[in-house]
């Protein structure tokens, strides 16, 4: 004990970033366990940010083991740029423990990616076309580079020929390019391998030892249950899964090693890329809360689409993780909203009420929701680092999220810096249980 999985509940861009930031400080071992360079947050400490894109943030903290699990995909090139940069900010990676099954994004998966989307046109699914899906394809495929094939110069150049094989018709727009060539590819993928050798190690083995020993291990998830490949909105998901049980899969862990799950929930909803969102705004509305909340992607830039907090999604993504917590992050950005919707059922095309997340894509894209109107509040609670210092109708509002989703919330966030939380009664009692003192 113990071993906490903090997992986004929502699309994606919830702010997990600076719950593990927090709880980050006090872990022996910050493990991630799927999703690759398509996630992205940014770390404020002081007047100093950071942009973590592969590497856990807990690298921030002396003494913390991070490491990147087998379940990551990983694009070297990236990597090693991340890292160059936070050497560049004064931050000491060494800790810093690679897995060797993990797998490699390769530049045919990158231009894959975006052929596929290409491709796709109108129903493209709006990727970061950083090459995750065409990566985890030929993992499943039997494919993939590892990171282990990338010191093994007998070896690399015959799995790359042996991958690029069956792609030759969709790659051959870049025939001639030299980036596909393969000895160049062999060689630079060699020369990544090379840079990247110290940091490769047993990474389950480490998660057990510290396990075993006690030790605090904080599973760290990207993107969110709604993306997952096989829960979340099909086709428009990632090719992982974001959902807390591959926290298990994706480390080596054993899923009895899962003490506590974490779910990171907006105060609202936002989603990049296309697909349903049942509680999607558009107008002034959601250009206000967009502006506010500063809802543009970290790692491709993109608006975010905005909507309304949706209790049907969340209870679904609540009982596919077994969430233990809640953390409500950006509860600031909803002051000034003279009321707030809030979502609890579904209207299907034929008339049907539906409280539980529906599985049939069409169903689901044709639902409109219905919802609860909650009074807003006007006050600023940027300052505040109490719950009973929060207005009265933000502390209703959380109180009705806790009440319908059946989860406590643990923690709120009420502006960006690392200070600008509140934990709750439920989270100082779950923290106090773990001895960490929060005062
Ligand atoms: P991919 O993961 O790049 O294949 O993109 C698949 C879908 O997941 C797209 O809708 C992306 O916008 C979405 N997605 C991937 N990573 C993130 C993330 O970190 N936050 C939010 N959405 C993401």
């Amino acid at each position: 004990m113990p071993g906490i999985v903090i997992v986004g509940a929502q699309w994606g861009d919830e702010g997990k970033g600076k719950l593990v930031d927090l709880l980050a400080e006090r872990s022996d071992v910050v493990v991630r366990f799927q999703g690759g360079n398509n996630a992205g947050h940014t770390i404020v400490h002081g007047d100093t940010k950071y942009a973590f894109h592969l590497v856990p943030s807990g690298i921030l903290y002396p003494g913390t083991t991070c490491i990147i699990g087998n379940g990551v995909v990983v694009d070297p090139e990236v990597l090693l740029g991340e890292l160059a940069q936070l050497a560049t900010q004064g931050v000491d990676s060494s800790g810093l423990r690679i897995s060797p099954n993990a797998h490699v994004i390769m530049p045919y998966h990158k231009l894959l990616d975006v052929a596929g989307e290409t491709r796709l046109g109108k129903n493209q699914i709006g990727t970061t076309k950083r090459g995750i899906g065409p990566c985890y394809a030929d993992k499943a495929l039997r494919l993939g580079i590892r990171i282990q094939d990338l010191l093994d110069a007998s070896i690399l150049k015959k799995k790359i020929a042996a991958a690029m094989e069956p792609k030759a018709r969709s790659l051959r727009p870049w025939e001639r390019d030299e980036i596909l060539d393969l000895q160049t590819m062999t060689e630079a993928y060699l020369a990544f391998g090379h840079k990247l050798e110290p940091h490769i190690a047993d990474t389950a083995a480490l998660v057990w030892d510290a396990l075993d020993a006690g030790g605090h291990v904080l599973f760290e998830g990207a993107q969110a249950a709604l993306l997952d490949i096989d829960h979340g909105t099909y086709p428009f998901v990632t090719s992982s899964n974001p959902v807390s049980g591959s926290a298990a899969v994706g480390s080596g862990a054993g899923p009895k090693d899962l003490d506590e799950i974490w779910g990171v929930v907006k105060a609202y909803c936002t989603r990049v890329g296309a697909g349903p969102f049942p509680t999607e705004l558009d107008g002034p509305l959601a250009d206000g809360l967009r502006e506010k909340g500063g809802e543009r992607g970290t790692t491709t830039g993109r608006d975010r689409r905005i909507g309304w907090l949706d209790l049907v999604a969340l209870k679904y993504a609540a009982r596919l993780c077994t969430l233990d917590q809640l953390c409500i992050t950006k509860l600031d950005v909803l002051s000034g909203q003279k009321t707030i919707k809030v979502a609890t059922r579904y209207r299907t095309a034929d008339g049907a009420e539906l409280e539980r997340f529906p599985f049939h894509q069409t169903v689901l894209h044709h639902a409109t929701p219905e919802y609860d109107e909650l009074p807003g509040w006007d006050e600023d609670i940027t300052d505040v680092r109490r719950m009973e210092d929060l207005p009265q109708a933000a502390q209703d509002y959380l109180a009705y999220v806790e009440e319908k989703s059946g989860v406590p919330i643990g923690m709120v966030g009420v502006g960006p810096a690392q200070d600008q939380v509140i934990w709750t009664d439920a989270g100082r009692a779950s923290e106090a249980a773990k001895s960490v003192d929060l005062s």
